[in-house]
């Protein structure tokens, strides 16, 4: 098991200083390469499941996790992580990965509030740049949360880290360990592959970064037929095309959506983040988009339970609390 102090058998040039991420599966860990006094990151399964009946499956997507980042790090794209290094220790595999410095997405909101409109559209557009290059390879990320985008400090960049769950679009592995908050309905339920379930969590994400909130689930709208709140609803301030092309993301059904990350940033590409929208030109009826309610005493209550609550979200797979 991997400890901050703990010398590492196979990688002595390694010093662990701290974790700096612990989520349902993996522990994740600052080092410092000591003879470069550089800084790394070191993800490994989380040896307290050893006894789980799923624990090899993990550690096989630990291993996998490594194979694609060193597949798509051979695109060198300025947003996506840089890997540096693979190892086992006492039988636990090891990504070692650049340290990007800064704040994830979902803690910089929870710690600034809401991004206006234009930087929130800046660091979507990066992300979906960098999914767009893995759809490309035939990967799809299907775990693209803020909690996974880290943006560099003193910077405006937007790095997509986290690539556990990423899957060749022909592989007919299930995982249902995703984001759940995040994640499409037929994600979940089913074993769905397409670039369209990234379209919908980065959807969901430019809702969550424009507003505070995260979008009521996917599954309580497919099961219990709950309708999703317009993000313009939340806050007032977002233009009519970005609340379209938001809900468009949205949409529960994936034919519905747009079928690809590029025609998906279409909807929003020329937007300069300025209000000044002609609410004429984008339709609201129910088929295109949702239906525009009185608020749902219902949805109101899950969203007051989504809101700012310390570690949210608990079920399954929580966005992984950093200490750093
Ligand atoms: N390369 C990195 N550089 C800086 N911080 C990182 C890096 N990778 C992960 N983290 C931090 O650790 C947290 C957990 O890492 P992540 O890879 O998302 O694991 P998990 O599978 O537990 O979600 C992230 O939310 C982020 O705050
Ligand atoms: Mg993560």
């Amino acid at each position: 098991m991997l400890q901050p102090g703990k010398p590492l058998q196979q990688r002595p040039q390694y010093v662990i200083e701290e974790e700096i991420g612990s989520g349902g599966f993996g522990v994740t860990f600052k080092a410092i390469h000591k003879d470069l006094n550089f800084p790394v990151v070191i993800k490994t399964p989380n040896s307290r499941l050893c006894r789980d009946a799923n624990y090899p499956k993990y550690v096989e997507g630990f291993r996998k996790e490594g194979r694609r980042l060193a597949e798509i790090n051979k695109l060198q794209h300025p947003n996506i992580v840089r890997i540096i290094d693979f190892f086992e220790e006492d039988g636990l595999p090891c990504l070692v990965m650049d340290f990007v410095n800064g704040e994830n997405l979902y803690h910089l909101v929870q710690d600034k509030g809401v991004l206006s409109e234009s930087t929130a559209i800046d660091y979507i557009k990066q992300i979906a740049g960098a999914l767009s290059i893995c759809h490309e390879n035939g990967i799809i990320h299907r775990d693209a949360h803020p909690g996974n985008m880290i943006l560099r400090e003193n910077s405006n960049t937007v790095v997509l880290i986290d690539f556990c769950l990423a899957g060749k679009m022909d592989s007919q592995s299930v995982n249902q360990s995703a984001n759940l908050a995040f994640a499409p309905w037929e994600q979940i339920l089913e074993t769905e592959k397409s670039a369209t379930i990234d379209v919908y969590t980065l959807a969901a994400s430019l809702f969550y970064l424009v507003t505070g909130y995260i979008p009521i689930s996917s599954l309580a709208r497919k099961v219990f037929n709950n309708d999703l709140l317009e993000p313009k609803e939340l806050n007032s301030r977002i233009s009519d095309k970005l609340n379209y092309a938001i809900i468009k993301g949205l949409e529960l059904e994936p034919q519905n959506r747009p079928q690809s990350m590029e025609r998906w940033v279409a909807l929003f590409s020329d937007l300069s983040g300025e209000n000044n929208d002609n609410p004429e030109k984008y339709p609201t009826s129910q088929q295109t988009i949702i239906q525009s309610h009185p608020l749902n005493p219902k949805i109101l209550d899950i969203l007051i339970l989504t809101k700012k609550i310390p570690n949210f979200p608990t079920n399954n797979h929580p966005i992984t609390s950093s200490k750093s």
